[in-house]
């Protein structure tokens, strides 16, 4: 198969994770005879030093004319620090997800019998979750017009909209992701405070009489929070808006081990994205120290998602498996003994090509 591939590296550690990301797309070229162009874009700070722009039209003009996107990460330490910045990075991020209409993002939840016994939760609690987040991603509070702070900081205003169409298309999505999986959709909420929360809950119940099969329940934010980590398990499909989806999914990424292990997909009108859920992490930036197992992931959701290629996903996922099991990590997953980025990437590398010689 030949597809071209968007690669938008970004910020902070996104370009190590990303060179890691894209040796093991070699890794899986070479293996199953495919051969992929990568065409690679900037986006968020190290955009705004080469164009004044964190989304460039050269950018969205590469990520429109290719087959997927791979994105690492976004954000700096100097804009973090600086409220009164006038373009910040992260909205590089925000205006390619608006722009290209990528309203659901799917980040799963899993977790790997090898890094049990190194979560800082309880074994018996975290052992088989399997869960899956469809977070709604360009509505809400982080889209909200009108949005500002005046000139004399004494005062901001955000604001969340949602309409029918915005909550339909996600929550479509997550309805026939519980049919396939085993059929309980939980819709985190905040309804007993806010009027977007009970559009979303109108809505979800006025759709699940379309989807008689699936087992639809309800759950507060706040108690969300609290039952994600005194019992995971519950949960198979979990559809959210765009900002508690948000704040959730950080909270999951410690079952699983680390955020530096949660990968997830980007999708909506046309092309769809895949990324990593961590942010720019600018501390390790640099030092070959970060999880690329994130973004290796992120591009095994995408050989499945957008190019149907199942069996070169379940190759990626399974090697990364394999090297975990192995207790070749990263600093987050252990720290007692760890691994480089590199060492890592190569080592998954490693075993996808391994297995091809074995054939
Ligand atoms: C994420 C990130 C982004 C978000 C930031 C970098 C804007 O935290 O993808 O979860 O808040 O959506
Ligand atoms: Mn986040």
């Amino acid at each position: 198969m030949k597809g071209t591939i968007a690669v938008l590296p970004g910020d902070g550690i996104g370009p190590e994770v990303i060179r890691e990301a894209s040796g093991i797309l070699k890794a899986v070229e070479e293996r199953f005879g495919h051969n992929f162009t990568l065409k690679y874009a900037d986006i968020g700070a190290a955009a705004i030093v080469s164009t004044g722009n964190p989304f460039p039209e050269s950018t969205e003009e590469i990520c429109r004319s290719s087959d997927a996107i791979l994105f690492g990460a976004i954000g700096a330490l100097e804009y973090d620090n600086n409220p009164s910045a006038t373009v910040r990075p992260e909205e590089g991020l925000l205006r390619m997800r608006m722009t290209l209409g990528l309203y659901a993002n799917i980040r799963p939840v899993t977790t790997y019998d090898a890094l049990i016994s190194l979560s800082p939760l309880k074994e018996a609690r975290i052992r088989n979750v399997d869960f899956v987040v469809y977070r709604e991603l360009t509505g809400g509070i982080y889209f909200g017009k009108p949005s500002f702070v005046t000139d004399d900081y004494t005062e901001a205003v955000d604001t969340c909209t949602y309409n029918r169409n915005e909550i339909t298309r996600v929550a479509q999505l997550a309805f026939e992701a519980a049919g396939k999986r085993t059929g309980k959709l939980t819709l985190v909420d905040k309804a007993n405070v806010l009027s977007t929360s009970r559009l979303w809950r109108k809505t979800v119940q006025d759709m699940s009489a379309g989807y008689p099969e699936i087992k639809l329940e309800f759950m507060f934010v706040d108690n969300a929070a609290m039952q994600m980590i005194l019992n995971p398990a519950q949960f198979d499909v979990i559809l959210t808006e765009n900002m508690f989806g948000d704040i959730i999914t950080d909270e999951a990424s410690v079952i699983t081990g680390s955020i530096g292990l949660m990968p997830s997909a980007s999708v909506g009108e046309t092309v769809s994205l895949f990324e990593p859920i961590h942010g720019s992490y600018p501390q390790a930036a640099g030092k070959n120290s970060a999880n690329p197992m994130a973004s290796i992931l992120s591009l095994a959701m995408m050989m499945e998602h957008s190019f149907g290629l199942a069996e070169e996903s379940r190759t990626v996922r399974e090697a990364v498996t394999e090297v975990i099991a192995r207790g070749i990590v990263t600093e987050d997953l252990n720290p007692e003994k760890f691994f480089t980025t590199t060492e890592v990437g190569s080592a998954i590398s490693d075993i996808i090509l391994s297995k091809s010689l074995a054939e």
